[in-house]
Parts: C-alpha cells; structure tokens; sequence
C-alpha cells in the first residue's frame, strides 16, 4: 500500500471512490458532482485557496483518499481544512483512514501550518472515533448542519 499524491492518472478512480459514499454524495451533489476528469480540474482550478488530496493505492488501484484545502478564506491563515477522507469498504478497519489523516498532518507540519481542522457529521462515529483516535479535539457543535437535519462536530488538531 503507498500513499502518494493525487495525479491525473488517479482522478477517475478518486471521483468514483468519493461518488459511491452517502455521506459525501450530499456535498458533492451541492458542489456540482459527479464531475468528468476535465470539469473537476477546472473546478479546482477556480477555487480561491489551494486544495490538494492524496491516495492510497494497492497497486493501480485506488483503495482511499483525502482531501483538503486551505483555510485562508475563512480567515484562519495558518490552518488547512480536510474537506473529505474516505476508505472503499472492504479496506476500512485497518488504519489506512488514520495513515491518510497523518499524511495531511506531515503535510501540514511541513509547510509552517499550525492548525488542521475538520467536519464530521455527530451521527458518523467511525469518522469521529478515528479523528479522536489521531488527537484531533471537538470544538464546535454546528447545529442544523446538513440537509437531513443532523449536526454536525467542527474538530481540530494544533500542530505547535
Ligand atoms: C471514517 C473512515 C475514513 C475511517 O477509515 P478506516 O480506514 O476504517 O479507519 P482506521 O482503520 O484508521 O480506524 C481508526 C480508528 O477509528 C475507529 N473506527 C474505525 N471504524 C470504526 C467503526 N466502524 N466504528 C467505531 N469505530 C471505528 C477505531 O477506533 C479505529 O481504531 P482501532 O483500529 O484501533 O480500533 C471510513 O470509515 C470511511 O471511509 N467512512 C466513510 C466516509 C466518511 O464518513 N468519511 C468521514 C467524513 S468526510
């Protein structure tokens, strides 16, 4: 299993993975997807901050992946957001969601980053008990957050 970076080479198996999952089918539909290969270059193109995302891969197969951008928008300058971390089904349980969530962590050490934050629905306990699991700390309840009604946790982790 490598992680490595997202490439042109992986991006329809990427939109495929995150296209299969419910609980980002919801955000995706909102900001436009599913999206061809093309369509999702220009969309990330025109965001106003950078985002970035890597892939677990087993051989050519793209079994995770993580998503995140920066934060510079929402006035927090020395922090980055994960928009979205998934693992296909049948690899789930075996760290490799933790591995993608300290990828981004490392990334962020790296570039002077002090502060790496994140949503996660208060109904999804794996994505909150991995969170808590790597140290990320719940500062926020959103009320109302998502469209069915569920709240939702902002969290964060201080790299300093
Ligand atoms: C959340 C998600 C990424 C976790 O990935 P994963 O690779 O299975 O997670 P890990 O194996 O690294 O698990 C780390 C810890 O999280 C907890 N955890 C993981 N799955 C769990 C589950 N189903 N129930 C309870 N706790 C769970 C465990 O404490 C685990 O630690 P342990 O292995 O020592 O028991 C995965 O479940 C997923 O893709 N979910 C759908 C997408 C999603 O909801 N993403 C988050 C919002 S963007």
């Amino acid at each position: 299993m490598e992680i490595v970076e997202l490439t042109d080479k992986d991006v329809e198996q990427y939109l495929n993975l995150l296209n299969a999952e419910d609980s980002v089918k919801d955000l995706l539909s909102r900001l436009g997807f599913p999206l061809s290969k093309q369509e999702y270059y220009e969309k990330i193109k025109s965001f106003s901050t950078w985002i970035k995302a890597y892939v677990a891969k087993q051989g050519e197969e793209v079994v995770g992946a993580i998503t995140f951008t920066g934060a510079e928008n929402l006035d927090m300058k020395d922090a980055c957001i994960i928009t979205d971390v998934s693992v296909r089904k049948d690899h789930r349980n075996r760290g490799l969601g933790t591995a993608l969530v300290r990828t981004v962590l490392d990334f962020a050490r790296n570039q002077g980053i002090r502060k790496v934050v994140t949503i996660v629905s208060e109904m999804n306990v794996p994505a909150l008990e991995m969170f808590h699991k790597v140290g990320f700390k719940p500062y926020r309840v959103l009320k109302d957050y998502y469209i069915q009604g569920e709240n939702a946790v902002a969290l964060e982790y201080e790299l300093v």
